[in-house]
């Protein structure tokens, strides 16, 4: 994973480098480093943890010089220490790297036995010490690139400086994304365009595979053939504006609030309520005729298409098939001939999503992406491109991403559905008209938090919690399981309600807290069934559901919140928010990192 980033300019680069950092700190936050060249020597200042420790030394000990390198880390090889932290150098080279470099223990044997030292534990040292070696042999800045490139492999994005070229810097990616800034007297290198929006808005996009040679005004381009090429340049639409988090206490408030707007937005790309009619993209293909639909994504995402499987078969008859981006790659699976993809990713860059894309391609799958970077390598590998309208998400826990995901994948089962003949206008109205009132009750459900305060302030006791759902809420149980565990640091697993009994409930024991997210629908009497069995054997059931479902129970769990009744199949969006809040308000009762969990990164670029 890891943020990288580059610049030369005409004065000193180090408070560009810190401002890209800054907005690249979600790539990771384990270590934070910036090399630059002064009068031809590098100079280097490098902190653990987070980007502050680095800022706080820069203040005691301030860096200059008008090229430089910087980095923040998401540790892979290596302890997340000083010594592991980028850039790593080797003499006059220091080098950023984003990915891993696979063939690193190969490498490390063969340049020990050249007589180089290696200092740490990471895969990217050898990077450094291999652009030496060829550096020491009298190599030019292009010929140490196309030797190098020759013996890493793996997925790289690197950015590599040489103190005996202080006008130069050199870029390469392979797997992982780099763009190049092209700005007013400088040039900038970085993971992407959201690092150098605030620099420059005219932004390239490297090609797998290629590398490059930038200057202070010029940038040579040669792809995975070492042939001089072009790569168009774009104005971003990406905001440079510094994004804040306003009257709330940290971003992942601050966007479970944002939620009533953004899926207002979302659906407003996709549906017009004034004629009823749906606004989905041309597709290069027919989807009464779709074979099968393969879904495929990573965390949250992924169960964001385990709820559209429920949409896409019950409303639209389309078989899917829901695959985690990490198995899917590998597990050799059959994929009919004119079959779909669906490719689920808030940031457009988890590089397990991107893989599974790459092998779909492949095995010549029609390429559909939902992502909420609309810039992103996702996004641009794709023949149809679905966007989520969520604005940037800076908390690492993903929130409006998710409902904004769900509220697209329903407008997609609604509109296939319809296509395939499945679903009359009626039907497809009433759900739809559902749908846009659902900002309208989501502010209702987000508008007191007291209770939700109270029912945290016990569950941060807790060593384990259960949740459960079924059917369409079934992914809802993970979500909120995953919610909770990687906020708080509380164990928490999620189940099909009606699995508990065969297996899970070994687990129960008296006072175990036991989520249920159970909207009254078809499935409700099964659901309070297995509630009874949780309560039987002692635990503190939190009951999620409507009036309806409430009213049909004669048992008294420890907490019922009661929420707002919408349509069955709307409910998974609404009960999303229920999940949020537990795991937030848990995480504030216990005091950790919110927005920025403990081991985590927003986007994960390494496989
Ligand atoms: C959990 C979370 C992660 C992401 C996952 C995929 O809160 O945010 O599980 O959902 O890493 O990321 P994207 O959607 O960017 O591909």
């Amino acid at each position: 994973m890891c943020g990288i980033i580059g610049m030369i300019g005409a004065n000193s680069v180090v408070p560009y480098i810190l401002e890209g950092l800054r907005r690249l700190e979600y790539r990771g936050y384990d270590s934070a480093g910036i090399s630059t060249l002064v009068k031809g020597v590098v100079n280097r200042r490098r902190a653990e943890g987070k980007l502050a420790k680095l800022e706080k030394k820069l203040k005691d000990k301030p860096l200059t010089g008008n090229i430089g390198i910087g980095h923040t880390r998401w540790a892979t090889h290596g302890a997340p220490n000083l010594i592991n932290a980028h850039p790593h150098v080797s003499g006059p080279v220091s080098v950023v790297h984003n990915g891993i470099i696979e063939n690193h223990k190969k490498l490390r044997t063969d340049l020990v036995a050249s007589g180089f030292v290696m200092e740490t534990d990471t895969d990217t040292e050898v990077v450094a010490h291999l652009v030496k070696y060829y550096h020491d042999q009298g190599l030019s800045p292009e010929e140490i690139m196309r030797s190098i490139i020759e013996r890493l492999n793996g997925a790289y994005a690197l950015v590599i400086m040489i103190a005996d070229y202080p006008g130069t810097l050199m870029a390469a990616r392979k797997s992982s994304p780099l763009a190049i800034g092209y700005g007013n007297e400088a040039m900038f290198i970085g993971s992407d365009a959201l690092a150098l929006a605030p620099m420059t808005r005219r932004i390239s996009y490297l090609e797998d595979g290629d590398w490059a040679i930038v200057g202070q005004d010029y940038s040579n381009i040669y792809n995975a053939e070492n042939k001089q090429v072009e790569r168009p340049i774009n104005l971003t639409e990406v905001s440079g504006a510094l994004i804040g988090k306003g009257k709330y206490r940290h971003f992942m408030d601050k966007e479970i609030h944002e939620q009533p707007e953004v899926i207002g937005y979302t659906l407003s790309a996709f549906y017009d309520p004034n004629s009823g009619r749906m606004k989905m993209p041309e597709l290069p293909f027919d989807p009464t005729l779709l074979p099968k639909l393969t879904i495929i994504a990573a965390g949250t995402s992924y169960y964001a298409g385990m709820v559209a499987k429920y949409w896409l078969e019950g409303l639209a008859r389309l078989p899917v098939e829901v695959d985690i981006a990490s198995e899917f790659r590998y597990r050799n699976s059959v994929l009919p001939k004119g079959g779909a993809a669906l490719f689920i990713s808030q940031s457009g860059e988890s590089l397990d999503t991107l893989m599974a894309l790459r092998h779909a391609r492949e095995v010549e799958q029609h390429i559909i992406s939902l992502v909420n970077v609309s810039e992103s390598t996702i996004a641009r590998e794709s023949d149809i491109v679905l966007k989520t309208l969520a604005g940037p998400e800076i908390s690492v826990a993903s929130t409006k991403a998710f409902t904004t995901q769900l509220v697209v994948l329903l407008s997609l089962a609604v509109d296939w559905a319809h296509k395939r003949n499945f679903l009359n206008k009626k039907v497809s109205a009433t759900i739809m008209t559902e749908l846009s009132r659902l900002p309208i009750t989501m502010a209702e459900v987000l508008a007191d938090q007291g209770r939700w305060k109270a029912c945290a302030h016990e569950l941060a006791l807790a060593k384990d919690v259960i949740y459960l759902g079924r059917g369409l809420n079934f992914p809802i149980a993970l979500e909120g399981a995953l919610k909770l565990k990687e906020l708080s640091y509380i164990h928490a697993e999620g189940y099909a309600a009606g699995e508990m009994k065969h297996g899970p409930i070994a687990l129960l024991e008296e006072g175990m807290p036991v989520v249920m997210v159970a909207p009254y629908d078809e499935w409700f009497e099964k659901t309070a069934s297995n509630l009874k069995e949780a309560l039987a054997r002692g635990a503190r059931v939190i009951l999620l559901s409507d009036k309806e479902g409430i009213k049909r129970l004669d048992d008294e769990p420890a907490w019922v919140f009661e929420m707002p009744k919408v349509h069955p199949l709307i409910a998974p969006i609404l009960y999303s928010l229920p999940v949020q809040l537990i795991a937030y308000h848990t995480a504030n009762e216990k005091g950790t990192d919110v927005d920025q969990p403990r081991n985590l990164a927003k986007s994960v670029t390494v496989e």
